[in-house]
């Protein structure tokens, strides 16, 4: 991005600013939305990747504020100020990024133990992947106090609003009750919360609910997790659940619970994918994939992760070029995939699976010296991470777009390629078990599980009549176009009454 976009994109943020909003506002995340690193000797700032951070960063842009955020970057000591924070984005800074240095047995333990290899695969009911150890729970605590501390530094004894993410940090609201009682704190819950009859799995249970429960407002992706989380809390702590499930009572505290589907900036996808620059990126990115002038073009995009559903994925494209040979050299599948945790086992083996399933594939399917340029490939597999103007040109070009994930909060990828779509001729098909299908009604809705009925749903989605794709596309555009995150935060905030009436002077 040029500095004068960065600034014309600074000042369309700032438009739509709301009156009385918090500049003072505090949002802390486990993952920073910027990493310094060095790049043959130059410092070089970079956006990270994951739906929570792309997401975030238009609203902390418009809103200003400070982010607090794990320093996770091998070069972000050295870009800090004494205060160990960060202007971002370095282009045309606007808000504040401040780092909390974790030690390595926080990050192993907590981060990379408690939180991905028991958290998230216990709240994505993928439990074989459930990797418990007792000295991780220990580091996740640790984890949590460090965050706390720099939390606490930030107020400096004032009040401020502080609005936490995601499940690293559920320890968070009650260690800053603690110390602050009348602190207004909310959280948000990025991923899926399940049910009771597997909640109740995870040995510090309650601590978590307790933890959570002591924020004022808890906000989750959708209604059933609302209900599944108030089941959770009412079963193993014996909190009392109102009949709506909006409001919970534990020991003398009430926390508000509600539902806000998260959604992406489609001003922002929309004009994108309207820029000179992503006309050049398509030539480019055709010849880049070996899509020849006619060859039609499929399109997946995800962190390389378990619950993205990839394999099921290249299982229904293999069915797919076996019941329809008819579409072998006229049809490939895009597939990005961006590495994530690669520390931790479980991704390291499915890295390793997803790539011979690719590799068997195009083998079985591919045609001519298909290694080479001539040939035709089923699947174009591009592993790595790809920048803004690439993605959104994909998502332009892409006939069709695939979202197969097993179980998924919400899942952006969904609502950045419907953003794209100015010519709105594509078709989205997204999993039933992601959050977005809920909202999303025009898409094709698919389950991941049935590779033939997957395989019958992608020759349905080429074969789809113009008028049709053209409806359901404007559809979902116009919902989006309402529904995006910048009324998502407006509403989490209205939700939290971090900028209600009586909170004006803890807003500022
Ligand atoms: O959206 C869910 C989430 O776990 C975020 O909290 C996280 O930042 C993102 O996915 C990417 O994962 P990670 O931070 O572990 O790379």
């Amino acid at each position: 991005m040029t500095q004068k976009d960065g600034e014309k994109e600074r000042q369309a943020f700032s438009s739509r600013s709301l009156k009385g909003v918090p500049s003072r506002l505090i949002v802390v995340s486990n993952r920073e939305p910027y990493e310094h690193r060095r790049l043959k000797g130059r410092l070089v700032c970079q956006r990270t990747d994951g739906g929570l951070t792309s997401a975030l960063d238009p609203v902390l842009r418009r809103l200003g504020g400070t982010w607090v955020a794990w320093g996770s970057g091998e070069a972000d000591r050295e870009a800090v100020s004494p205060g160990n924070s960060v202007e971002v984005p370095s282009e045309s800074p606007v808000y504040r990024l401040r780092r909390v240095w974790l030690e390595p047995e926080e990050v192993k333990g907590g981060y990379r133990g408690y939180a991905n290899e028991v958290l998230w695969p216990i709240c994505h009911i993928t439990l074989d992947r459930v990797a418990y150890r007792k000295a991780f729970w220990d580091a996740y605590c640790a984890l949590n106090r460090r965050f706390a501390d720099a939390v606490l530094d930030e107020l400096r004894g004032q009040q401020a609003p502080i609005w936490v993410q995601d499940f690293h940090l559920a320890l968070l609201p009650g260690l800053i009750k603690k110390a602050v009682p009348d602190q207004p704190v909310a959280l948000f819950w990025h991923i899926p919360w399940p049910g009771p009859e597997v909640f109740r799995i995870l040995p510090e249970g309650r601590e978590i609910l307790e933890g959570l429960l002591a924020a004022d407002c808890l906000t989750f992706q959708t209604s059933g997790y609302v209900r599944a989380f108030a089941e959770c809390a009412h079963q193993f702590l014996g909190a009392e659940v109102n009949a709506s499930h909006d409001i919970i009572e534990h020991q003398g505290h009430r926390t508000r619970l509600t539902a806000r589907a998260i959604s992406v900036d489609f001003r922002f996808f929309s004009d994108r994918a309207r820029a000179s620059e992503v006309k050049g990126v398509k030539a480019l990115a055709r010849l880049r994939v070996g899509l020849t002038p006619g060859v039609r073009m499929g399109l997946g995009v995800d962190r390389l992760d378990y619950t993205k559903g990839l394999l099921k994925r290249f299982w229904a494209l293999d069915a797919f070029f076996t019941r329809y040979p008819q579409y072998r050299g006229t049809f490939t599948f895009v597939q990005v995939a961006v590495p994530t945790r690669s520390e931790v086992e479980a991704y390291r083996r499915y890295r390793e699976v997803i790539r011979h399933t690719v590799w068997e594939i195009n083998n079985r399917h591919g045609s001519g010296a298909h290694h080479g340029a001539e040939g035709w490939r089923p699947i174009q597999y591009l592993e790595g991470r790809i920048d803004l103007y690439t993605l959104v040109a994909y998502y332009r070009m892409a006939d069709l777009a695939l979202v197969s994930s097993v179980y998924d909060g919400m899942n952006l990828v969904a609502k950045e390629y419907v953003a794209s779509q100015v010519d709105e001729a594509g078709v989205l098909l997204i999993s039933q078990m992601a959050g977005a299908a809920d909202e999303l009604t025009e898409a094709t809705i698919i389950n991941p599980y049935d590779p033939e009925g997957l395989a019958d749903a992608i020759k349905e989605a080429l074969e789809m009549p113009e008028e049709e794709r053209r409806r359901r596309m404007r559809a979902m555009r116009a919902y989006l176009e309402t529904h995006d995150v910048h009324a998502w935060v407006d509403d989490c905030i209205r939700d939290a009454g971090l900028r209600s009436e009586s909170a004006q002077d803890v807003c500022g």
